[in-house]
């Protein structure tokens, strides 16, 4: 197994709800380990860059707005086949049809909230990915060795 990073954020409902904790306390029982962090509130630009791979989408607007609507908590996780750990511990994009014990169906809304799903948390859905979204948010001053 190799050790990989990959980008995590808690979206904006998620933190709007008091959440941020439990989330983070699952994926570090996962035995992934956070090497940076931030707290940001994205702008619009920002926001259709980040998710520019869907623009054309019915859902793009509605994603850009809720994605706009608070504060996030962006961090870069480390561990063994990280990208795919955190993508199957989060579950499935539609909070409902995710699995039980996932982050997404125990802090997603399970209906749909102007289009878009409020679905808590997103993952790099590769390694590729992963690269590109650590580039986008963090500098490598702002990314630590985890020394202990
Ligand atoms: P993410 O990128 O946020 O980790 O989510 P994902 O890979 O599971 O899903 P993706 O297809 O990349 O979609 C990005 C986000 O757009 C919203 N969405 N709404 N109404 C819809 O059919 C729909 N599809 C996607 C969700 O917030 C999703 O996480
Ligand atoms: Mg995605």
């Amino acid at each position: 197994m190799a050790i990989e990073r990959t980008l995590a954020i808690i979206k904006p409902d998620a933190v709007a709800k008091n959440h941020t904790g439990k989330i983070l306390a699952q994926i570090e029982d996962n035995h992934l380990r956070i090497i940076a962090s931030k707290m940001i509130h994205l702008t619009t630009e920002k926001a259709e860059k980040f998710y520019s791979e869907h623009l054309g989408q019915p859902f793009y607007s509605p994603l850009v707005e809720y994605m706009t609507s608070g504060p996030i908590i962006v961090k870069i996780f480390e561990g063994n086949n990280a990208t795919t750990i955190l993508r199957s511990i989060m579950g499935a994009t539609s909070p409902s049809e995710a699995k039980d014990g996932t982050i997404r169906k125990l802090y997603g809304n399970h209906k749909l909230v102007n289009g878009t799903y409020e679905n808590a948390i997103h993952g790099s859905d590769s390694i590729e990915s992963a690269e590109r979204e650590i580039n986008f948010f963090f500098a490598s001053t702002e990314i630590n060795k985890r020394t202990r």
